[in-house]
């Protein structure tokens, strides 16, 4: 049998994420008209080409995966996997699970972040939704709106090239925003070109870690606030400005006191407590009571693992936490700078511990709109009157029910 858009169909509904009228738009959109002749599957190191194993590129673009179609902002060419994957065309399922928290229904007006390959506009198209969709990068924009074309989608989405975090003014006000890039901070626009009542679905995380989560915000009638839940563990490729600066820090930037200052202590915690897999509650909570602190875990194979973290300048200097986790040895931990970078993850740790360790769906997030037009990201627990707040600090439990 061939494999093609009914089958990718069948594989969503057999893994129940197909929201109600979309599994005849699945079945609509072939995504093979969207993805290119190599991609990367999962990010992997040996690219598939359809003209060198046409079958086999074949049952990748059909399959519930990640395809890889562009390394490096472009900069990188070959077959051999670049640096850091930056477009592809997202993981099937976790686009169904996105468009079931969008809700959007035929006729609605959908901003899109991210186009890529086009192939998730051209769902929103056969939705019969009205799309704009911005994408960063003008080569990928071009080969989308040729896609887009040549799948018969030309006339219903308006492919613009340009910075997706602008918004694009001239198609607002958006019932629907849909964001398929990992976001770090909320930008105004997208709440400013929302309509009353209108729904954002984004990828969101934090700098402790390189997962995202996708939040569903419901954008309050003043047009100034928005709230909602997390509602799926996932990783996306970031937008392009919203890539951890790694920089800056890295192990050569140790402070030049750290031998002096770096007391070391111990911990009762270990490297997978505190570093989590990608899909991890752990890592949101931490990132949500730890703010503006990168974490990077280094592991030394079987022998353990250090976790690294960096916090950003507070003016007084920038503060520098390790935590070292030897097999057979007792963890040590050294931290230096006006943060106790340490002290602030194994607090807020005990906290999501003696919690009965709450899932993603828990938290939430409030994005408040100044009148300077910065944007305040208040993350919150179980309900959005009940503010979390770094265990450390003080913290009350919220009303239960
Ligand atoms: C995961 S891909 C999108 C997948 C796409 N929706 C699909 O299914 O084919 C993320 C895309 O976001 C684009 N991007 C990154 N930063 C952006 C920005 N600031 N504005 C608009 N697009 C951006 C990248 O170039 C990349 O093509």
């Amino acid at each position: 049998m061939t494999v093609g858009p009914d089958t990718l169909t069948a594989l969503l509904k057999g893994k129940d994420v197909l929201p109600a009228g979309w599994e005849s738009v699945f079945g609509m959109v072939a995504r093979e008209d969207f993805v290119p002749a190599r991609i990367w599957p999962d990010d992997s190191d040996a690219p598939l080409d359809r003209d060198r194993d046409p079958e086999a590129w074949r049952r990748a673009v059909y399959s519930d995966r990640a395809l890889v179609t562009q390394w490096d902002d472009g900069r990188h060419t070959g077959a051999a996997a670049g640096r850091l994957a930056t477009s592809s065309a997202s993981t099937p399922s976790t686009l169904a699970e996105m468009l079931y928290d969008l809700d959007a229904a035929p006729g609605m007006r959908v901003l899109e972040v991210g186009t890529g390959t086009g192939y998730s506009a051209g769902l929103l198209a056969a939705r019969g939704c009205r799309v704009t969709s911005i994408e960063v990068d003008p080569q990928l924009a071009r080969r989308a709106r040729e896609n887009l074309a040549a799948a018969g989608f030309g006339n219903f989405v308006e492919v613009v090239t340009g910075d997706g975090t602008l918004g694009h003014p001239a198609g607002s006000p958006y019932e629907r925003i849909q964001v398929t890039a990992g976001v770090r901070r909320v930008p105004s626009a997208w709440v400013e070109q929302a309509a009353p009542g209108a729904v954002i679905v984004l990828p969101w995380g934090t700098d402790y870690g390189s997962g995202d989560c996708a939040l569903r915000l419901v954008v309050d009638p003043d047009r100034r606030t928005a709230s909602g839940p997390f509602t799926l563990a996932t990783a996306f490729m970031k937008l392009r400005a919203h890539h951890p600066h790694w920089g800056r820090y890295g192990g050569a930037a140790l402070p030049e006191d750290w031998a002096a200052y770096a007391h070391p202590t111990t911990t009762t915690l270990g490297y997978d407590d505190v570093v989590g897999g990608p899909f991890d509650p752990v890592a949101l909570v931490l990132g949500l009571c730890v703010p503006d602190c990168l974490a990077r875990p280094v592991l030394h194979g079987a022998l353990g693992g250090t976790l690294w973290l960096y916090g950003a300048d507070t003016g007084h200097g920038h503060s520098i936490a390790a935590a070292h986790f030897a097999v057979g040895e007792p963890p040590t931990i050294r931290q230096s700078g006006p943060r106790r970078l340490w002290d602030e993850v194994e607090a807020t740790w005990y906290w999501w511990h003696s919690q009965g360790r709450p899932t993603i769906h828990d938290f939430g997030l409030t994005v408040r709109l100044a009148d300077d037009d910065t944007v305040e990201q208040q993350p919150w627990y179980r309900t959005p009157d009940h503010p979390l707040v770094a265990p450390a600090h003080e913290w009350t439990p919220p009303p239960s029910g």
